[in-house]
């Protein structure tokens, strides 16, 4: 049984994995040691490297540098950031307050920096945030919130992790709000949202949520870590998601491609702050404009390129929808697919390390939860690569349960 799979598997090894998702000219790059100069030198060890790897779906975060995108980093006009000199800093900041049609705008190492930000320039300590249990910000990020922040998370926890103006005014209401209590000044949302496979914040709740938040005078923060997934299938324009916040912020080295950064959009006054805020926290920079310029090529080159992501996680969780022995979570919005393993009756570890000796890793989410997320340098080959993959190791695991 397990032959008869793996052969497949094997011929489809052999077959062409050197074509990325969006051609030969996409291919990711493991060594970036090469003589820059000799191109040719840099593609050939490019395609030999890419050849070896598995098939990672284990997040969007792990997308590698493309050869155009190393070759525009090298041409970046850098200087000291530091006294506002880094050209290429400057220039990516100019592109995103034009795209977004913000006031303001400040690059940032990680879309958890630009959180942390986002929260410490809207609040103070002993402040309340609201927001969904499921959000990054809580998920993954609370304790650094308390601490560095030292606000108090109020979680909902919503039925499908999209944040109501119902939801919030609950929130409000459940505790009294004496002045010497805990004050709301900040709720957080997030598009898409992580948790519930890359599903897209409705846009007219988010519109309701801040106009809402607006007569009560409390911000919105819009974690849009991959707002641009939503964006492409939306097509809601990015300047109307910033409109409907006070600040917004995104990551450019998830589907985007860069190896580096997010960016924090919103007010001057707000995004002052967190210049303040950035140099306090050591994360301020001097030299930056190799990574701006990777974001930028990034972003003028790879937005359109989130679709096929999209298509190719629709076309994952079609195949997976045949395969018995899983359970499929919700369905595909976006790049994200999520999957339940509990009737295989084995551990996270033990189906993980089984896909990844067929060649395809996977993200461990909650406790029988799996994440597969499609990203750029994923081809259509790699997607039916990785369904058999998963296949064989169902496959092989049923087998083993009647043992
Ligand atoms: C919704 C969301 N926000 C923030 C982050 C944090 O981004 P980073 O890993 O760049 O800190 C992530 C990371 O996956 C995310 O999914």
């Amino acid at each position: 049984m397990g032959n008869r799979i793996i052969r497949p598997l094997q011929k489809l090894a052999s077959g062409s994995r050197m074509q990325g998702a969006h051609g030969a000219e996409d291919r990711s790059v493991f060594n970036i040691h090469e003589d820059l100069s000799t191109g040719a030198t840099l593609q050939r060890a490019a395609e030999v490297e890419f050849t070896k790897r598995p098939i990672d779906l284990r997040s969007d975060t792990t997308t590698l540098p493309t050869v155009q995108l190393i070759r525009s980093m090298v041409q970046a006009e850098v200087g000291d950031y530091a006294y506002g000199e880094d050209k290429a800093c400057n220039e990516l900041i100019s592109y995103c307050k034009e795209l977004f049609k913000v006031e303001d705008a400040i690059f940032v190492t990680s879309g958890m920096l630009a959180n942390r930000l986002a929260v410490m320039t809207q609040t103070e300590p002993g402040d309340e945030i609201i927001t969904d249990y499921n959000y990054h910000i809580n998920f993954f990020d609370s304790a650094a919130t308390a601490k560095v922040c030292g606000v108090v998370l109020n979680c909902i926890h919503s039925d499908d992790g999209v944040m109501t103006v119902n939801h919030i005014e609950q929130a409000i209401k459940s505790k009294p709000r004496y002045k010497t209590f805990a004050q709301v000044k900040l709720v957080t949302i997030e598009n898409t949202i992580n948790s519930y496979q890359g599903k897209i914040f409705p846009f007219p709740v988010q519109q309701r949520v801040y106009k809402y938040l607006k007569q009560n005078n409390i911000n919105l923060h819009l974690d849009g870590a991959r707002i641009f997934n939503a964006h492409v299938v939306t097509r809601i324009p990015l300047s109307e998601y910033a409109k409907y916040t006070d600040t917004l912020s995104f990551c450019f080295s998830k589907g985007l491609g860069a190896p580096f950064g997010s960016m924090l959009l919103g007010r001057k006054d707000i995004i002052e702050k967190a210049r303040r805020y950035q140099a306090w926290l050591g994360s301020s920079y001097h030299q930056i404009g190799f990574q701006a310029k990777a974001a930028l090529y990034a972003l003028q080159n790879n937005i359109s390129k989130l679709e096929q992501d999209n298509q190719l996680a629709q076309l994952l969780f079609e195949k997976l929808s045949y395969l018995k022995g899983i359970k499929l979570l919700n369905t595909v919005e976006t790049n994200m697919v999520g999957f339940n393993i509990s009737s295989l009756q084995v551990s996270n570890d033990t189906f993980l390390n089984e896909c990844a000796r067929n060649g395809v890793l996977l993200f461990p989410w909650l406790d029988n939860q799996i994440r597969a997320v499609v990203h750029l340098g994923i081809s259509k080959f790699d997607i039916e690569y990785a369904y058999k993959a998963i296949e064989l190791a169902v496959h092989k695991l049923i087998e083993n349960r009647g043992k």
